[in-house]
């Protein structure tokens, strides 16, 4: 720089307040590009849970074997067949039978892609989700895009049963479970967000799920409740009068009658569980396992639960959502896995945990069959599988 320059004074001020300039232009700029979401205002309680009693901290989910590693990506959601074989389905759209130690692939919900498994296609090549062995031997699935399958386990033959419901075709649907009659129950978890979307389903926290209900036989689909908080896993209860909902955003189940004079009625089975509930299955103790898509107790992380914080305040989650990616939301997620186990009446009977997630980051489901219990997660790249007595062992 030139000593004597006329123009040497402006430029100092020039930079002095370019920072201010700077740092204007970046808050009207955050102020005024549109938010993806549009949240809630929630409260999930007024005190997170303490990991004592039966949340007492154990390491009884790192005793799972990992089986086909690097063979499947993200199990989800189990099913059994009439010979045992057990079913699960992958990111990638594709549905596979476990018998005998071996995998072997039966069929595709979707299109097939070389990319398949990527989020980009994940719309195109199906994400299967819950599934069911039906009375005729059947396999009913539910892909969240592509909507109720039946697949015909000898021949990979896969048929629609419903791909929309109200004119509205599927974006994310998510559990099912079949009555003795043979309707198919269904959870939707978002009306608005795609599958794929999942994590602004989330910090939104909107009550967009709904329980759909359908005739395979006359292909008629009903409205059974709606309302719901990213209504997730889903069973029926073991006496099928009534459905248990994982309400995932609010951190709560709900039960929702099916028969008798309670029909149609709803309560709140458990809330302020510790952490967000996804898959809901029966086991052999007369209880549920419920697993645990991410955790939020006392301790879970050093700023405390981040979606306790901002929950209450919709215009910090909108500013959240502007600024970071939703993919990085999972940076922040705590390292621990937890796995449910509650009573018909819901009370959380015990508690297995990862401390640390050495072996799960977070657990989709556990499905008994016999004394195996299948562990999956939409993201794990393997299946895993324990036996019941390691669960319970410590127990009288
Ligand atoms: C079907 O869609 C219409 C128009 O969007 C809406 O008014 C109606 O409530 C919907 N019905 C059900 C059962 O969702
Ligand atoms: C099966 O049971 C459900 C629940 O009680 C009922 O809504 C449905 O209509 C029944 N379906 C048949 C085919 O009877």
């Amino acid at each position: 720089m030139q000593r004597g320059n006329p123009m040497q004074g402006q430029t100092v001020k020039r930079v002095c307040s370019s920072p201010l300039l700077v740092a204007v232009a970046a808050v009207l700029t955050i102020y005024l590009i549109p938010s993806p979401i549009n949240p809630k205002p929630v409260r999930l309680s007024d005190h997170l849970p303490v990991l004592e009693g039966p949340l007492t901290i154990n390491r009884n989910l790192q005793k799972v074997t990992k089986l086909f590693e690097g063979q499947i990506l993200g199990p989800e959601s189990f099913a059994v067949g009439q010979d045992g074989s057990i079913y699960t389905g992958s990111a990638d759209g594709r549905i596979w039978r476990i018998k005998d130690d071996t995998l072997t692939y039966i069929a595709r919900t979707g299109v097939e892609h070389q990319d398949c498994g990527l989020y980009a296609l994940e719309h195109v090549c199906g994400r299967p989700k819950g599934m069911k062995v039906d009375a005729r031997g059947d396999l009913i699935v539910v892909d969240s895009y592509k909507g109720i399958l039946r697949v015909e386990l000898e021949t990979g033959r896969v048929e629609t049963l419903l791909d929309s419901f109200n004119n509205s075709r599927f974006l994310f649907l998510n559990a099912m479970d079949i009555l003795h009659n043979g309707t198919i129950l269904i959870s939707e978890s978002s009306t608005k967000w795609e599958r794929r979307d999942y994590r602004y389903e989330v910090i939104e926290t909107n009550n967009l799920g709904r329980i759909l209900a359908l005739d395979p036989e006359t292909r008629r689909a009903w409205l059974v409740a709606d309302g719901l908080y990213l209504a997730n896993g889903m069973t029926l209860t073991h006496d099928q009068n009534a459905i248990l909902v994982a309400e995932m955003s609010l951190s709560r189940i709900s039960k929702i009658y099916l028969t008798g004079r309670q029909a149609g009625q709803r309560e709140v089975l458990v809330s302020n569980l510790p952490g967000y509930p996804d898959n809901i299955k029966p086991n052999s103790r007369g209880h549920y396992y419920v697993g645990l898509g991410s955790v939020r107790f006392v301790g879970s992380s050093p700023l405390g639960s981040f979606l306790d914080l901002v929950g209450p305040y919709p215009a910090v989650k909108r500013t959240v959502a502007k600024l970071i990616p939703a993919a990085m939301f999972d940076v922040f997620l705590p390292k621990h896995a937890i796995l449910l186990e509650i009573s018909d009446s819901g009370s959380i009977v015990t508690s297995h945990h990862d401390p640390g997630a050495s072996t799960l980051t977070a657990l989709s489901e556990a499905f008994q069959h016999g004394e195996d219990v299948y562990v999956g997660h939409f993201k794990i790249p393997f299946v895993g599988r324990m036996k019941s007595y390691e669960l319970h062992t410590e127990e009288s």
